[in-house]
């Protein structure tokens, strides 16, 4: 009776010693994080950073592997993969989720807001905070918004005014918002992905596109475009992304590490964001391969008045409430 009892007792033991052993051997959780620019950017630097905070507190439990250049994905294709499980997070830029909703084409009207302040107050207010989860209805989660800056026009030709662009071809991402803003100005948009605009530009296949200074600088644009307006016409922001398979699959305690690591990765990836909008501009200058066109006041009305019709075209679409919103901090 007793040694029954010891064998029962040994049985249990031996079970429960293998059951901890898989745990603690169960392999880590990997995130694949896939993006489109290069590590020197605000959001290289952040996906790098957001990796390293991971590795530090969730050893053994989550790995990121960051994919930077279109390595992995590009932006038309990381949102499919992600709904397929084949990467976990991205960071696309606000302009690429127009087949996952209509609202977040907020971010591309033209001209919508006065600098990055007003951006922030927006993103971080009760609207911004509610367009995060306008993508969720297509099973994704938007975790938070990433900033790059605005926007400047580069050019083979100088572009002073508004029909300085007519009949040219620009370079845009997918977004309807963006070619009605270029085609406001008699412009021809063409939707390319970003790892083809280098070579679309030096073969002269297109005349121009619109970036920030980090991506004009870190793609090395200026060096195929003679001219740049410093025109901050526009937005390139990103949202971070990920599935709710995924996410809601975690456990509660790594699910919130990890998005604690997000915003401390994001909030480290909108200073260098801040900073390499000035640098960036500067080596760009400093490079001298190319001519910065300053606006003049009255040179810059003249594009805002071409391309604000944008706004009403698509206000049904976005919501009134939100452009109302987004305005409001100007
Ligand atoms: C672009 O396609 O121009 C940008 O979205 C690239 C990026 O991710 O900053």
């Amino acid at each position: 009776m007793r040694s029954n009892k010891l064998l029962l007792v040994s049985l249990i033991l031996a079970v429960a010693f293998v059951a901890s052993a898989t745990v603690s051997m169960a392999a880590p959780i990997v995130m694949k994080f896939s993006h489109v620019v290069a590590e020197n950017t605000p959001k290289g630097q952040m996906a790098n950073k957001f990796k390293e905070l991971v590795a530090q507190r969730l050893a053994g439990k989550v790995v990121v592997e960051v994919f930077p250049s279109s390595q992995l994905f590009g932006d038309n294709k990381v949102l499919e993969a992600m709904l397929l499980g084949d990467v976990q997070l991205a960071a696309p830029s606000l302009s690429k989720f127009q087949k996952y909703t209509k609202s977040l084409q907020i971010f591309d009207l033209p001209f919508l807001f006065k600098d990055m302040a007003a951006v922030e107050k927006f993103q971080q207010g009760p609207e911004g905070q509610k367009l995060l989860m306008s993508v969720e209805k297509k099973g994704l989660i938007g975790l938070g918004y990433l900033h790059n800056g605005l926007k400047q026009l580069s050019a083979s030709d100088p572009l002073r005014v508004p029909a300085d662009a007519k009949g040219k071809k620009f370079r845009i991402m997918t977004s309807d918002v963006l070619a009605a803003q270029f085609k406001a100005v008699g412009a021809m948009p063409l939707k390319k992905p970003f790892s083809e605009v280098f070579t679309l530009l030096q073969t002269r296949a297109i005349d121009g596109q619109e970036n920030t200074w980090s991506n004009i600088y870190s793609k090395k644009f200026f060096e195929v475009q003679p001219y740049i307006t410093e025109s901050n016409h526009g937005l390139l922001d990103y949202l971070l992304v990920t599935s709710i398979e995924f996410w809601m699959g975690l456990p509660d305690d790594i699910r919130a590490e990890l998005k604690k690591a997000l915003d401390e990765a994001t909030a480290f990836g909108n200073k260098v964001a801040a900073q390499k909008a000035i640098e960036d501009r500067q080596k760009i200058i400093d490079s001298k391969r190319c001519t910065i066109i300053e606006l003049t006041d009255a040179e810059r009305q003249l594009w805002v008045d071409a391309m604000k019709p944008v706004w009403k075209k698509f206000e049904k679409q976005i919501g009134k409430e939100y452009i109302d919103a987004a305005v409001a901090p100007n």
